[in-house]
Parts: structure tokens; sequence; C-alpha cells
């Protein structure tokens, strides 16, 4: 079926972690990334468990105070943040080219534009919600669909120096995901989106403008995107409408052994050849998964959305990723994007096998796959999903609210925009079709496949009758008693760093039991 595995010369240097082991709840998955800008900080402890990776970096889970000043309580009664306020800017009229995975320059930056230019974006003062995000496969998304095609054609077919042009588009995620822009301020160091609290605002902000520039083109200001609903059975599929050969919305550069049927892998791997399972238990992984990212996982706005990066800070040493920006997003990309050759350690002619997993598994060409839109639209349906439903709450650090971002708008002028304004999506003019939930009751249960659990009559009868036979080691002994085969009850004690914590307390820290493999 596929033509025989040739020798290649294709290394894995740039991701070394990648070679850590796979279980179907691990969810360290990186986003093919340039390795000057992938995130490096991870690799400063080998040992540390991929699930639980931000935890343990970051383990001053409290505010620092010493990060910005509040003062002012003015006439208004409204505070000014000045002072030590570090937000991050990106200096957006000095682009410069972006670095692909395999080291190779691409340029993909916007029409240039002076710092004059820009104007600030504003806010709609009154909340009014316009335009309604509906499932690409439910009945009310086909109509989302079809407009969304027609957009797409339109954007395509512009002149190819219109910031609103497809590929300028996509090249606004390549430029702010690659290194096309410093941070304002410091020419030495680079503005990037992803492994921080930035994931989840930026890519509303990207989105917000395209759906207002595929609406401008339609002439259709009620036009909103369709969201891929990968966290719902019937969405776990690409949509049909992608499949479609000659279509604007297809992208040959896509996993051929992904193509409808194929129900969507919400943990995909892309460095380990896939293990098939049945569409039936990968559903059910895959709620499985979703309960864990949005709920196990994101007790915290910090586990949630990602890691503080302030200005001045180099964003390849201080980042972590939020949970679902670690899967599904990074995963739903992978298993997008075109990964035969990683996987198969193939080279050769025929096939579009790319070596940087191009279109979707790799930040700088994502954005050129129409499916990144609703793809996207869905991550950004799930941190509402979050906000509403499940935490309630994001940052308050103004060094988050005030950062901000340049995007080229629907009449095609650059316009600057805060992350302060874009958390009350019906000041924006859009809102998310209600749909069913099904992963939010899909709590995952343990499985027998590491450690066999007895059911509860078995340990009833096994487990000693009194706690007088049990010796509990202290921790001490628990280092040096393990590791241990379980193939029996097991009882280690571990010493709790702090016992009584306040609500408020629990709240800020996380307090980790890491159980390795
Ligand atoms: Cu900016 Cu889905 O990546």
């Amino acid at each position: 079926m596929y033509p025989p595995i040739a020798p290649t010369n294709y290394s894995f240097t740039h991701f070394p972690h990648f070679f850590l082991h796979h279980s179907p709840l691990s969810t360290n998955k990186i986003l093919n990334h340039p390795a000057n800008f992938v995130c490096k900080a991870k690799n400063s402890n080998e040992k540390i468990p991929k699930t639980n990776r931000n935890k343990k970096e970051f383990p001053e889970l409290k505010f620092d105070r010493r990060d910005f000043l509040l003062i002012g309580f003015g006439s208004s009664g409204i505070y000014s943040t000045v002072a030590n306020l570090k937000s991050l800017s990106p200096d957006f009229s000095n682009c410069v080219d972006a670095i692909k995975p395999d080291g190779k320059p691409v340029n993909c930056c916007p029409k240039s534009t002076s710092a004059a230019e820009i104007s600030d974006f504003v806010p709609n003062s009154v909340a009014a919600t316009t335009r309604v995000r509906a499932a690409a496969q439910s009945v009310s998304g086909a109509a989302n669909m079809a407009k969304y095609k027609k957009a797409i054609d339109l954007m395509k077919n512009l002149p190819a120096d219109d910031p609103r042009n497809f590929t300028q588009q996509a090249n606004v995620h390549c430029a702010y995901c690659d290194g096309g822009y410093n941070q304002e301020g410091y020419s030495d160091l680079k503005f990037g989106i992803h492994e921080s609290w930035l994931f989840f605002p930026f890519h509303r902000w990207y989105l917000y403008f395209f759906e207002k520039i595929c609406g401008k083109l339609l002439e259709d200001e009620t036009f909103a995107l369709p969201f891929w609903n990968w966290d719902s059975p019937s969405g776990m599929v690409i949509p049909a409408m992608f499949n479609e050969i000659g279509s604007p919305l297809y992208d040959r550069r896509r996993n051929q052994d992904h193509l409808p049927p194929a129900v969507a892998d919400l943990n995909w791997d892309e460095d380990v050849l896939p293990v098939r399972v049945n569409p039936e238990t990968q559903i059910k992984y895959n709620l499985s998964i979703m309960y864990k990212q949005m709920i196990t996982n994101a007790t915290t706005p910090r586990l949630f959305m990602g890691q503080p990066v302030r200005a001045g800070d180099d964003i390849t040493m201080k980042c972590g990723a939020g949970s679902i920006e670690i899967a599904p997003h990074n995963t739903m990309h992978t298993w997008t994007g075109n990964q035969w050759r990683r996987q198969r350690g193939y080279t050769g002619p025929g096939d579009p096998r790319e070596p940087n997993t191009e279109n979707m598994g790799v930040f700088y060409s994502a954005a050129r796959d129409p499916i990144f839109y609703p793809h996207h639209a869905n991550i950004d349906r799930l941190w509402t999903i979050w906000v509403n439903k499940l935490h309630g709450k994001v940052f308050t650090d103004p060094n988050w609210l005030e950062t901000s971002f340049v995007f080229y708008n629907e009449d095609a002028y650059p316009v600057r925009v805060k992350v302060k304004d874009c958390l009350d999506l019906s000041r924006l003019g859009y809102a998310y079709e209600e749909t069913p939930i099904p992963w939010i009751d899909a709590k995952p249960r343990p499985r027998g496949k590491y450690v066999r659990i007895p059911n509860s009559l078995e340990a009833t009868q096994a487990l000693p009758k009194t706690l007088d036979n049990v010796r509990i080691p202290n921790s001490l002994e628990a280092t040096q008693a393990l590791p241990k085969i379980l193939d029996n009850v097991l009882k280690i004690t571990v010493k709790r760093p702090k016992k009584l914590r306040s609500a408020k307390e629990k709240q800020e820290a996380e307090e980790v039991l890491l159980i390795e493999e």
C-alpha cells in the first residue's frame, strides 16, 4: 500500500523530548516549532513527567508582586497601571524573516507599515451579538460552511499584496509564531504567542479579524466562522466540505490516513506509529482527554491558559503551554498535517509528504490550511466554556490585560488591539451556538493497562484487616524501595509540604502527587 521505506537523513534533533514515552493519556504534545523559538525551559529537567510539566516547572503559582505596580486612584475611581508595567507588544513595523523547523528562513512579513500608521482598535460601546459560530457538522453550521467556502475563495483571489489576501492572512500566523517580530523596546528579544498566556487572546483576535474580513468580502456582516467540533463524537472527523478536491477549502497537505471516516485522535503523537483502535474506543479516549484537559488539568488560569510572559522575558526560557494548547490543540494540528515522512522515515517522490509536517502540523504553514480557522474557533469556544461553565475567571494581571497585537482589519488598515478588549465576546459581536458537551462527565477511569486494579470485592479480601499489619515506609524508604513491580498492594506515605491550606492557597497553587509509570 505504501512505497517501501527508504533510509532517510531526517533527524529529530530539534525535538529531543519527543522520544519520551507515549501513553494514551500523556499530553505533552508540542507542535512542530523552529528550534530557535521552541520553549526550551522544559528541557531543564528531563525527568519531568509530560503530563505535569507545567506544574512542576513553575511551582511559584503565586502572584509576583514585583512584576508590576498599581498606582493612583484618580478622581474617576479607576486605577491606572503604569510604572513597572511590562506588557508585551510586537515591533510590528520591523518584521524580519521567520525561521522554519529545518532552520531555513521564510519571509512571511505583512505589507510594511510605519508605527505612526497603526491606530488603536476601538471596542464596541454596546454589547450586541450579530455573528453566531456554529458546529461545522450541524444543520446551522452547514450554512456557515457554505459561506466560509465562498469567503476563502474570495480571499484567495484578492491581489497578492492585499493584507486580506488568504496567503497574507496565513502569514500573519507565521510571522507571529516563528520569530517575525521582536518585542517592542527589546531589539534582542523575540515576540511569540504560543506556549504562554498569550495563546488564547492572540488567536481570538486573529480569528476576529479573519472573520470580519470574510464578512466584508461576502458583504455579509452576519458571517460567522464554523467551528470544527472535534470534542463531540459527531465532529471527530475532518468535516466533509474540506475534503472536496478542487474546493477552496481543500488542502492536499494533510495526512491521507486521516481523511474521513478516520476518527480523530485528540492525543495524537506524530512520532510513534499509530496504534489503531476501533472508532468507539477512540471516541471514549477522546472524551476522557477532553475531561482531563478542560477539568482535571485546568484548575487555575495558569494551568489552563499558560504561563505568564512579560516584556523583557526571553520567551524561549519563560514559557509553558496551558492544558488545551498542549492537547488537543497541538495534537489536532499534527494529526491533520502530513507527517508521513516523520512517521515512516520515508523520503521519495509521489505523495505530498512534507519535511516539516506541513501544512497544519507546523506553525509557519498551519494557517495555510483553511481548516486552521474552524480548528481555532473550537479552541476559542473551549476557552469560553472554561470561563462560563467551569472555572469562571481569567488572569487579572495588568501585564496580561495590556498586552497588544497588531492586525490588518477588514478595511486593510493596521490596528493595535489589547488583550483586555477581547474578554467580552458580546462586545466583539459574536457567540457560539450552544451544543451538547459530551465530555463534561467523561471522567477517565484508571485503566488496567499499566496497573491491575482489583475490583472492590477482591480488594476487600486482599487488604489487611487492621492497620497494625501494614508497614508504612517513610518517604526516604519509599525512595529506596522504588521502583518496584506492582504485583501486589503497595502502600507508601508521602510527606506533604504543608497539610492545612486555605481555600485561597489551594486556588493559587496545586499540590501535585506524581505517580510515575
Ligand atoms: Cu498559533 Cu493553532 O496555532
